[in-house]
């Protein structure tokens, strides 16, 4: 990649890093009660090294109500009981900084759980308490203080009454941009600024690498919280549901938060990464939040979000690489996370169909013959380009999106907030099939989600041994990544080679191919195969590539 800046921080390892997505609750089940745990996650740590990574991010980990599966944290400072104690994952840090893998974590801090000992003594202490001013409670008596809607469907305020049952409390209210049992956290306050720095020190001193930061973009609202354009229940709103924009988010205070916390990782040094989930469009302003002294990385939701659409893919390619290199930060690339429709299922659909709500079991379904034809070659396109690259759990065994989930067994608070109208995420979240045993695949016979019959087709063991599974050539395709360094590598298109629908680019002495078109292309004189997510032909210096088919060549 061409830079334009010098950062201090040049030759970090995450510049060009592989992160693997872990969800503890899906990972792996050591003691077998359904639920994902850490050591399940310690049992699988040779598998992950396999798979060549550089890093594991660990999904929230701490103790919670489950109320949004950890993304409501009641301790930030202690591990969930499910999952075992503090001691099991100091054991985790340790053996995956044995195997030369870094450790990141999920830091929450838009919100906590209402069960947090802060809300808990908020609630306690009354109106305009110094308690209360740690969290966003409003006085209003013309229902809620504004018209903000929550993520996860209905109003972004609460009555506080309810909870206490005083008379004092009548027309409070307090904020929660996703469920109720997630108060937002008020930070124009010193005290939370205080706690969350004492939190980064708490985990950097156990030896983790850097934080995945939840809801970056949120944390700072607008002055005087004023209304925003979308109004109280933005899933009857069509297609404005998920927008992330208005009063609530991107403000431009966010960054004064991310400068104090980098200033507190270069204590520790350069090498502690922090990662925005930041839903925020513009590329240009996503960017701001990888300056040098703020986050080290933002996903690149645009990327995700291009779809099967050779011509947007291309332009998010480009803005994101000029934009990212203003700043002389690293792109990152990913298809897949725990909050969309897996990506092979979202290829089964026409380019531009919206699985933004989830898929049920009487809603359209994905074509999975060309999903994941779709999906792998995406993968192998996504894993040439130079920066850093994340995949989610799960994706490596090819898993489609569980989109036939009984509607009893979701768990997803959108599918109750929305009353119904969204499915929400809960297929994507199926625990993982180890083995191909259909009563028990590793969670035992009750899995806290519940794995379809079909899932245990897909088990870690069966692919292991077998060269041509759909494990295995993602084992190949990182570790080729590294030996050709195409994390460090450059970009450029070459133009014309293939057609408009054909996207090819030169990384290195690597080249890049994905036909996103309906007819095969024919490429000469640009190199020999190297990998392929399907069946291409090579003769005479000229290399056929099918429709839905991604190949290096070198
Ligand atoms: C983003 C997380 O990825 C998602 O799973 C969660 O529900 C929200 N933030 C709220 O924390
Ligand atoms: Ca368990």
């Amino acid at each position: 990649m061409s830079e334009q800046v010098t950062r201090s921080d040049w030759d970090q390892w995450w510049r060009h890093a592989v992160i693997y997505q872990v969800y503890p609750r899906s990972f792996n089940d050591a003691n077998g009660d359904g639920i994902g745990d850490v050591r399940g996650i310690i049992e699988r740590l040779d598998y992950l090294k396999s798979l060549s990574l550089d890093a594991i991010w660990i999904s929230p980990h701490y103790p919670s109500p489950q109320a949004d599966t950890g993304y409501d944290v009641s301790d930030y400072h202690d591990v969930n009981p499910d999952y075992g104690t503090l001691a099991d994952f100091d054991e985790l840090i340790k053996g995956a900084h044995e195997r030369g893998m870094k450790v990141l974590i999920d830091l929450v801090p838009n919100h906590s759980s209402d069960q947090h000992e802060w809300f808990q003594a908020a609630l306690a202490a009354g109106p305009e308490s110094k308690e209360r001013d740690r969290y966003m409670f409003r006085y209003s008596e013309d229902g809620a203080p504004n018209n903000w809607g929550s993520i996860f469907g209905g109003p972004a305020w609460s009555p506080v009454e309810p909870l206490t049952g005083k008379e004092e409390d009548r027309n409070w209210w307090y904020l929660h941009l996703f469920a109720p049992e997630q108060p937002d956290f008020n930070w124009q306050n010193p005290e939370v600024h205080e706690f969350f720095r004492d939190y980064l020190r708490f985990w950097l001193d156990r030896g983790i690498d850097g934080f995945r930061v939840d809801v970056a973009h949120g944390l700072v609202k607008a002055e005087g919280l004023p209304d925003d354009a979308i109004g109280p229940d933005r899933w009857t709103v069509t297609d404005q549901e998920i927008t992330e924009e208005g009063p609530a988010w991107d403000q431009d205070g966010v960054h004064d938060i991310y400068r104090e916390w980098r200033s507190v990782l270069d204590e520790y040094g350069r090498d502690r990464v922090l990662v925005a989930e930041a839903w925020v469009g513009d590329p240009k302003r996503l960017a701001d939040y990888v300056r040098e002294d703020e986050m080290s990385q933002a996903f690149n939701f645009e990327y995700l979000e291009a779809g099967w659409r050779p011509g947007k893919m291309r332009e998010v390619i480009d803005s994101t690489m000029a934009e990212n290199a203003r700043v002389g930060a690293p792109v990152t690339w990913v298809l897949s996370n725990h909050d969309v429709v897996r990506h092979p299922s979202r290829f089964g659909f026409e380019p531009g169909y919206d699985t933004d709500s989830g898929i049920g079991f009487d809603d359209p379904q994905p074509d999975l013959e060309i999903g994941m034809k779709r999906g792998k070659a995406m993968s192998l396109f996504t894993f040439g380009l130079p920066g850093s690259a994340y995949l989610y759990q799960g994706e490596e065994l090819g898993l489609p999106e569980v989109t036939d989930l009984p509607d009893e067994a979701r768990q997803d608070p959108t599918w109750l907030r929305t009353n119904h109208k969204a499915r929400g995420r809960d297929g994507c979240r199926v625990p993982l099939p180890w083995k191909a045993d259909p009563a028990d695949t590793g969670f035992g016979e009750n899995p806290w989600l519940p794995q379809p019959d079909y899932w245990a087709s897909y088990a870690a063991e069966t692919q292991e041994d077998d060269p041509d599974s759909f494990l295995n050539f993602y084992r190949r395709m990182i570790a080729l990544r590294g030996e050709r360094d195409l994390g460090s590598g450059s970009f450029e298109w070459i133009e014309g080679a293939g057609g408009d629908d054909v996207l090819v680019a030169r990384n290195g002495d690597t080249v890049l191919v994905i036909n996103m078109g309906e007819d095969e292309a024919q490429l000469s004189g640009l190199g020999s195969v190297l990998i392929t997510s399907g069946d291409v032909e090579e003769a005479n210096g000229t290399v056929s590539v099918p429709a839905n088919t991604a190949v290096w060549l070198g």
